[in-house]
């Protein structure tokens, strides 16, 4: 691969003319998630975004506000999980937009906070297959023609519960991250002579939709305010981060700005996981 100019200009965050593809593109809930910030910021940099979701209401949301916008989005629904879903939806993607996925990003994940005693194996085998197994899925769907093209991007969304014990167990959902994060390093490795990069993105403690019915609990018995404070202040910067701080981060791993970055981890977290207490 060619190495670029000795002086280059200074390179804007651009997508015009890619096609994105991100996997859980809805919300747990009304407002804004990872996946749903991470769309609306894909289709402001130029790019066309395949919203894919379960929940095909709050994907055609995501569409709706990308259009309000003058963006170009299509709502695709389906389960990520499921080989023929995924075999579907990327044919629609591809059908939709007219060729090859630029941008894969795999923002699906679920979890069931307990440890070894109150998670059974059906539970760590269902959150295995939505967290893990879809990430293979998909990544059988856009290689052939990433390495065909000699370029593509590959964006995976783990957690710092993927690197940290975050103080209550959560531990399906942590072992399944750090799979996340590893099975992306390999497959860096793997395609980095091809010119496809693969990258995590970690985030630490996020104020989205999500937490309200699932860790909420963990920091207050009462009051989601309550816990959405107790969770603000474990944070050096002393405050969650919001959806849109992950999304800028997977912007810069989408564009050509990241270049030359590939098998690493981009953990966005207020500075937590540096922290000791
Ligand atoms: N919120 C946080 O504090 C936080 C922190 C670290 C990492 N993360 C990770 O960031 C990602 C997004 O988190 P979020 O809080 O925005 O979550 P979210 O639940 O709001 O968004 C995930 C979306 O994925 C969809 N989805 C789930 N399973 C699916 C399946 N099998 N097929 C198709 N769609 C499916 C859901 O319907 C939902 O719209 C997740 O991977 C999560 O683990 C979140």
């Amino acid at each position: 691969m060619s190495a670029p100019p000795d002086h280059p200009p200074a390179l804007p965050l651009d997508l015009s003319g890619r096609v994105v593809f991100v996997a859980g593109g809805g919300s747990a809930g009304p407002g804004w998630s990872i996946g749903r910030a991470a769309c609306v910021t894909y289709a402001r940099l130029g790019a066309s975004v395949c919203v894919a979701d379960r929940d095909a209401a709050s994907a055609e949301e995501t569409t709706a506000l990308i259009h309000a916008e003058g963006g170009t989005a299509a709502t695709l629904v389906g389960d990520v999980a499921d080989a023929a879903d995924v075999q579907r939806l990327f044919a629609e993607a591809r059908e939709r937009f007219g060729g090859a996925i630029d941008v894969l990003h795999h923002n699906v994940g679920i979890g069931k906070t307990g440890g070894p005693l109150e998670t059974s194996t059906e539970d760590f085998d269902r959150i295995h297959s939505v967290n893990v197994n879809s990430l293979l899925l998909a990544c059988q769907q856009v290689l052939p023609a990433m390495v065909e093209r000699g370029r593509g991007s590959i964006i995976a969304i783990s957690s710092i519960a993927g690197m940290r014990y975050l103080g209550y167990p959560h531990l399906a959902y942590g072992v399944t991250k750090a799979a996340v994060t590893h099975f992306t390093r390999m497959v860096a490795q793997q395609y980095a002579g091809q010119g496809v990069r693969a990258n995590t993105v970690v985030p630490g403690l996020i104020d989205t939709p999500r937490i309200a019915t699932t860790v909420a609990k963990m920091f207050s018995d009462t009051s989601l305010d309550e816990a959405r404070a107790a969770r603000a202040r474990q944070v050096p910067m002393g405050r969650m981060g919001t959806a849109w701080d992950v999304a800028h981060a997977c912007a810069f791993l989408a564009s050509d700005a990241a270049a030359y970055v590939t098998g690493t981890e981009l953990v966005v977290d207020g500075g937590i996981t540096g922290k000791f207490v």
